[in-house]
């Protein structure tokens, strides 16, 4: 069964498609795609998974593709990787019509849909997330980047798909790693605006671990349906969208001074909302018990509930290139309780340093 909801954007709304098998149901893409020909945009790893399934799909369908297999990793959403891209959408004499579709995790969406922002100023591109984190989080709401050294997802755009297809059988492969990891995205959901799913995860842990598909799905579902409301109200990020980012802002940080790819972003936030949880804590807006559950929920998830040492003031430096920042003022985005985050300037340097030395080992 399909089950279907709408990022509501006016004229660039679109649905978000979430069953069991339906990688290759490409009756939902068809429309999408205006040529007889579409561009695969996917990596070293998935490419042999579920690479074939689609371009039998499409090839049934008339369509056929230009396979565009990028090297894996975090380390690889660079400059010189979205140029491996523009060269084979140039070398295919791709046209501004040509449909891109983004097939992996949130590395090829972000920038297979940063591609599709740039070519020829804009082509249309689909999503077909196939890690728990792309199809809870990354694949929805049009954010598109490649990292910079000094900075994670510093170079980008808004740009929103033509629709995202989330197959959740294609989770029947990813690394266990790569599934907790795709959990403390979920789990965000929950501490920020859904205290009724934070309350369903805290029940259905052990399923979702044990990839029990019916679960998997709901998380998805309601995952996707949290970010759709919040990516309606505020697409490009100028009020509550930024409450997505709990935990982002520490764990940017991490992912950045520890080496792209050391930490999992998943594994990032999970130990950077910690140290939010912390910060909140000592503002006096959560009590410490708030502070245990959230430890015990990412505990449970498998995730990390301590940052590494990088050194308080490398982590405020690397915090210094945050998106939030405005007019050099960091902003936070912190709990007022569990299913409750604001978004805080109020925080000193001195809390927030005190609340990171806390959180590290
Ligand atoms: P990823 O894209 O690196 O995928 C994780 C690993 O799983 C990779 O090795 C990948 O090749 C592999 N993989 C993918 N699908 C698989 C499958 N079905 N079976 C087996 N292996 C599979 O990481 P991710 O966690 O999906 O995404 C993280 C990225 O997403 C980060 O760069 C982060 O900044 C970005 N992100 C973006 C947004 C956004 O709104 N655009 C939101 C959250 C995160
Ligand atoms: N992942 C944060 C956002 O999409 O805004």
């Amino acid at each position: 069964m399909i089950k279907t909801l709408n990022v509501l954007l006016a004229e660039r709304s679109y649905p978000i498609h979430i069953g069991c098998g339906i990688l290759s149901q490409v009756d939902l893409i068809l429309p999408h795609i205006k040529q007889k020909k579409a561009v695969v945009v996917t990596n070293t790893t998935v490419a042999p998974l579920y690479l074939e399934m689609l371009r039998s799909a499409l090839e049934k369908a008339g369509i056929s593709i230009l396979p565009v297999i990028l090297p894996d990793g975090e380390q690889y959403k660079t400059w010189e990787t979205l140029n491996l891209i523009f060269d084979a959408l140039l070398g295919a004499k791709c046209e501004r019509n040509t449909t891109l579709i983004a097939l992996g995790g949130g590395v090829i969406g972000d920038m297979g849909g940063f591609a599709a922002a740039c070519y020829q100023r804009g082509m249309p591109f689909i999503q077909v997330p196939t890690t728990l984190l792309s199809q809870v989080d990354s694949s929805v709401g049009g954010k598109t980047a490649i990292n910079h050294p000094l900075g994670k997802n510093m170079i980008g755009a808004f740009y929103q798909p033509k629709l995202v297809l989330a197959d959740i059988s294609t989770l029947d492969t990813l690394p266990d790693r790569e599934l907790k990891a795709g959990l403390a995205e979920v789990i965000k959901y929950g501490l920020i605006r859904d205290p009724e799913f934070h309350d369903w995860l805290d029940a259905n842990m052990e399923k979702l671990l044990a990839r029990d598909k019916e679960a998997l799905a709901y998380a998805v579902q309601r995952s996707c349906t949290n970010k759709a409301e919040v990516v309606a109200a505020d697409e490009r990020e100028s009020g509550e969208r930024a409450l997505l980012n709990l935990g982002h802002t520490f764990g940017h940080a991490i992912e950045t001074g520890m080496g792209y790819g050391e930490w999992l972003h998943g594994e990032a936030v999970a130990a950077g909302t910690l140290i939010a949880a912390e910060l909140s804590c000592r503002m006096g807006w959560i009590d410490a018990g708030d502070v245990v559950r959230i430890e015990r929920i990412f505990l449970r998830a498998g995730l990390p509930i301590v940052s590494p040492v990088l050194g308080v003031d490398r982590y405020l430096e690397l915090m210094s290139h945050d998106k939030k920042v405005q007019d050099g003022k960091l902003r936070l985005v912190l709990l007022r309780g569990i299913g409750k985050a604001v978004v805080s300037e109020v925080a000193s340097t001195a809390q927030i340093a005190a609340a990171i030395e806390a959180r590290c080992t």
